[in-house]
């Protein structure tokens, strides 16, 4: 498995082409702004972009849907059912969180309406990629359609927004949910075993096992709104 990462947006996303080495075939796990250092990287290694599969609808994981989707017509483009309404909702999503209308295009906020979504990704799902198989699991609580991909036999999760090194994301916008987003983690992510590696949306990779010994908001040492 090839994973090539392109941290993109003011939020310093993580944006990947993730690859069958063997076939050729590949998907980008959540564009979040225009890129043509993605799309050239694409076709330099003639990889077959089969899907831009999106973690969730948010504007820094989605951004460059439209870009991509210009340049590979043929990618379908995933998300959860649960997460549409998000998807379509871009061009007022900056306003939705605070950022004002004359700073739009100056943080490359200004979106136009993104393109039709192909197909929904359902809990339980294998996405095939060439060699690899994605498990598609449901994880509610960052948003309402928020989803994380598990590829076993690399020992890979890629967790969009809902765990991070040391956090886990945010719960405070709308969709959002506290005590789901523990569950789900602990359900869909915590349970794989220690050697995994997660690939999250912002910052730095980590595995399960490190997550499960450190991790303040699962090891129970802080409790947001418990007491
Ligand atoms: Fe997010």
């Amino acid at each position: 498995m090839i994973i090539r990462q392109f941290v993109l947006t003011p939020f310093r996303q993580n944006t990947r082409i993730v690859a069958d080495e063997a076939t050729g075939k590949a998907i980008c796990i959540d564009p979040g702004e225009e890129s043509s250092e993605i799309c050239d990287y694409l076709r330099d290694n003639r990889f077959d972009l089969l899907a831009i599969c999106l973690t969730h609808g948010h504007l820094d994981h989605i951004g460059g849907t439209h870009f991509m989707h210009d340049s590979f017509p043929d990618a379908e483009i995933l998300i959860h059912k649960d997460e549409e309404e998000l998807y379509y909702a871009l061009p007022q999503q900056p306003l939705m969180m605070g950022i004002q209308p004359h700073q739009l295009s100056a943080m490359g906020f200004d979106y136009a309406d993104p393109p039709r979504i192909t197909g929904n990704v359902v809990h339980g799902e294998s996405l095939k990629v060439g060699n690899l198989d994605f498990e598609i699991r449901h994880c509610p609580g960052h948003t309402l359609g928020h989803i994380v991909l598990v590829e076993e036999n690399e020992r890979a999760v890629f967790t969009g927004d809902c765990l991070f090194s040391g956090t886990i994301g945010r719960t405070d916008l709308p969709g959002g949910n506290y005590s789901r987003l523990i569950s789900s983690i602990n359900q869909n992510i915590m349970s794989l075993d220690d050697d995994f590696t997660a690939y999250c949306g912002h910052g730095p990779e980590t595995t399960i096992g490190r997550e499960k010994a450190s991790n303040p908001f699962l090891t129970g040492s802080y409790q947001v709104g418990m007491h």
